[in-house]
Order: C-alpha cells, then sequence, then structure tokens
C-alpha cells in the first residue's frame, strides 16, 4: 500500500498493517531512512550510499545495512513503538549485532548472551540482539517461536483447566509436539524451553539456561499471607516474536527487552480472568465482599497486588518502573519529539492503563499522530499455533528458493 511521507520518514495507516517490501517499496523506504539516519546522525555522503543502495537493490531486490544504519535503526523503530511508554530511553538502547550469527546453536547462545546483558545484575538494561535479516520474498533466515525469551507453561489439564499461564497453552503444546519433555512434576512457574528455527535446521526445541533467568517472588508489606499465595515473575520481558522493518529491511529475529512497568504484572498477568486470574484470590484474603460490585473488591484487590508487586521488584534490587513516574517520563518524551520537529506518533489507549489512570500525566495529553511510520516493529503471525506450524518450515521455504535459482 502507499506510504504517505511525514518529514522523512515513511508511515503506513492505518495502524497495524505491516508493509512488505515489493522492489518499488523497499527503494523508497531506504530512501527515506537513510535520509533519515543521515539528518538526524549528520552524516556526510548520503547522495553516495542512496546511489549505492539504489544499485544493490536493482541487483539483489535488497541491500545491507552498515553497523551504523543498524543500531541507529533499530533505536528509531523503537522510538516509534506507538504503543510503549517507555520511549524516553530510546537513544540509550544497547544493540547487538549478531547479523552473522545462522544457526540454532549460535542462536541459543547469543539469546543466553541477551538474557545476561538485559538483565546486568538485575539492573536491568534495554537491549536488541539482531540476528540476519528475512530473505526478500522467501522469508525469515531464523525465528524464535516464543512470544518472549521468558514465559511460563500453561499445562491444560484434562478437565480442560489450565495450570500456569493459560496463554502459553498453545505454545506448551507445540513444545510437546516437537519432543519437549515437561518437568516430572508440573507447576503454575514452569520455564517454557525455547523453539528456534532457521534456513537450513527444522524448529528445534532448546532449554533456557535457568541460571540466567532472575525471578521474584511476589510478597506485600503490610499483608504477610500475601507471599503465602506463591506468586512470582521473571525479571525480563524479551519480547522474540517480532519484525523489525527498517529501511524497506525486515528482521524477523530481533528480540529486545526493556524493563518492567509494575502494571504489567500486576494488573494484567496476575489479574486478567485469562491469564492468572487473582483478583478473587486475593479480594477473598483481604476479606472483602466480592458478592457485589459496588465494594469495588477488584480494584482493591488490583491495588495490592500492584503494590506486592513494585516493593517486591525494589527490595530484590530489580529495576521495575511505577506508573506516575513513567507516565511524567513519556510527557518528557513528547517535549524531546517536539523540539526535533518530529510528530509524535502514539497509542493513547496503550499509554494509559494503570490502577490510577486517571492521575496519570499521559491521560490528559490526548495529542498524537496515529499513523505507524517505519523503522518499527510489528506482530507476526504465531508461529506456535497449530494452523501456522503446519505450513512449510523456514528450511523447506529457503530449500524451494534455492532450487528455483539453480
Ligand atoms: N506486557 C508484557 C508482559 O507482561 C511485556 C511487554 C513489554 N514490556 C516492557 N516493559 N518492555 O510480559
Amino acid at each position: 500500500m502507499a506510504c504517505p511521507v511525514t518529514g522523512s520518514v515513511s508511515v503506513v495507516e492505518p495502524a497495524d498493517e505491516a508493509p512488505v517490501g515489493a522492489a518499488a517499496d523497499v527503494e523508497a523506504e531506504a530512501q527515506d531512512f537513510l535520509r533519515l539516519f543521515h539528518t538526524e546522525r549528520n552524516r556526510p555522503g548520503l547522495a553516495e550510499r542512496l546511489a549505492q543502495v539504489r544499485e544493490e537493490i536493482a541487483l539483489t531486490g535488497s541491500y545491507r545495512h552498515t553497523r551504523e544504519e543498524l543500531v541507529y535503526g533499530a533505536k528509531v523503530a523503537w522510538r516509534h513503538s506507538v504503543r510503549c511508554v517507555g520511549r524516553v530511553r530510546w537513544a540509550g538502547l544497547k544493540v547487538r549485532d549478531r547479523r552473522n550469527v545462522t544457526t540454532v546453536r549460535g542462536i541459543a547462545r547469543e539469546l543466553a548472551a541477551h538474557l545476561a546483558t538485559g538483565d546486568n545484575g538485575g539492573r536491568i538494561q534495554s537491549v536488541m540482539t539482531v540476528f540476519a535479516p528475512d530473505r526478500p520474498g522467501v522469508g525469515p533466515r531464523a525465528r524464535i517461536w516464543n512470544d518472549q525469551l521468558i514465559r511460563y507453561c500453561g499445562h491444560r489439564r484434562a478437565d480442560g483447566s489450565v495450570l500456569g499461564d493459560p496463554a502459553q497453552v498453545a505454545m506448551t503444546e507445540a513444545a510437546l509436539r516437537l519432543g519437549w519433555r515437561p518437568p516430572p512434576v508440573l507447576g503454575r512457574f514452569d520455564l517454557l524451553p525455547w523453539v528456534i528455527e532457521t534456513a537450513a535446521e527444522d524448529p528445534t526445541v532448546v532449554p533456557v539456561p535457568r541460571e540466567l533467568v532472575r525471578e521474584v517472588a511476589l510478597s506485600h508489606p503490610d499483608h504477610p499471607w500475601f507471599a503465602d499465595l506463591m506468586l512470582r515473575w521473571h525479571a525480563l520481558p524479551v519480547i522474540s516474536n517480532m519484525r523489525m522493518r527498517i529501511g524497506g529491511v525486515d528482521y524477523s529475529c530481533a528480540p529486545f527487552n526493556g524493563h518492567y512497568l509494575g502494571d504489567e504484572i500486576g494488573t494484567r498477568n496476575m489479574g486478567d480472568t485469562a491469564r492468572y486470574d487473582q483478583l478473587r484470590v486475593v479480594a477473598t484474603a483481604l476479606g472483602l465482599d466480592t458478592s457485589r460490585e459496588d465494594t469495588l473488591w477488584r480494584e482493591h484487590a488490583v491495588l495490592v497486588i500492584n503494590q506486592a508487586v513494585l516493593h517486591s521488584f525494589r527490595l530484590a534490587g530489580v529495576r521495575v518502573s511505577d506508573p506516575h513516574t513513567e507516565s511524567e517520563l513519556f510527557m518528557k518524551f513528547c517535549a524531546q519529539e517536539e523540539r526535533a520537529g518530529r510528530p509524535v506518533f502514539a497509542d493513547w489507549s496503550w499509554l494509559n492503563g494503570s490502577v490510577g489512570w486517571a492521575a496519570l500525566h499521559a491521560v490528559h495529553h490526548r495529542y498524537y499522530d496515529v499513523r505507524v511510520p517505519n523503522p518499527n516493529l510489528w506482530q507476526t503471525d504465531r508461529a506456535y499455533d497449530p494452523e501456522a506450524a503446519a505450513e512449510l518450515t523456514l528450511r523447506e521455504r529457503h530449500d524451494i528458493a534455492r532450487k528455483q535459482e539453480d
């Protein structure tokens, strides 16, 4: 679809529609991005670079980013992520260029290194590891099936109920189909293994290095019984199934992490009925009347869980954000972008979920540009869903392409 241009970035409308590259779009997007890179970084040599890239695209259908272009492009992809409230930190993203690592073994080793780097002893830093770009017209050269590098299993029981994270039932079953052996005694917080697939290797189950996974047991400063609920969460959210697109080039294997906002765990992961569903449990322990809605027992319970999350992470020395500080920082990001003469691309509805939502700065700021520019990070189909998993593997797709070339 056509890409209207704002300043020097190409944008697509409506949100959520991911551009996939026809050769012409690749060249237009490449131009936009290289112009952005040279302007914002104050680099000479734009005309030469454009000519070089045009030639490379004509020859191969794509082009290779320099390391500097890749690093800056990844930062801008974060800056453009309309749902992220933590973007004031975009320029500080640590980018690990691992485009030359293409085997399951090599990728697994780099994912482990990513966990250690992101974790940073609990002082979590924002990190992205970029593997080889997709092959145009064929598909990713590597893919991680998991939504995130650290997630808990959802074990479906015979009666249909789920032990663990219900959002991970399909991924858990996909790992089982691929030969993964679950722990002998199933629990609510069992780590899912990684499933990694490359252009030369079928989907492969790889255990997550346990010692690299930091977890925080949840307790509450005023309610000693809270610890008895035996709730916990992992310290590091590493999204591993989004496709980064920079200047017409797709990177389907580019896991990245920030640090948690308390609400993500306290409100959604613990509170959602389709997740750990703890509101009624906590409300009951608090002695609240859950037989009627006008006691606001849900709000009360969710507040207590959020307090527990922030308290426990702080106690454990693990970086975490509270919604008010984060919302104020987002206003700073808006001011920065406006000073730089750029539109603030954002999705209001994603920036403002919180227990005390109306007290957030960003709630009262409503003037965002709702288009979605590239570079950006795009949602992909879940590789572990039975239908997607039944399609050709990456190896089969790349084999067909190689044969057609011979
Ligand atoms: N909401 C997701 C989760 O609970 C994490 C999304 C990314 N969050 C972040 N703070 N970078 O796991």
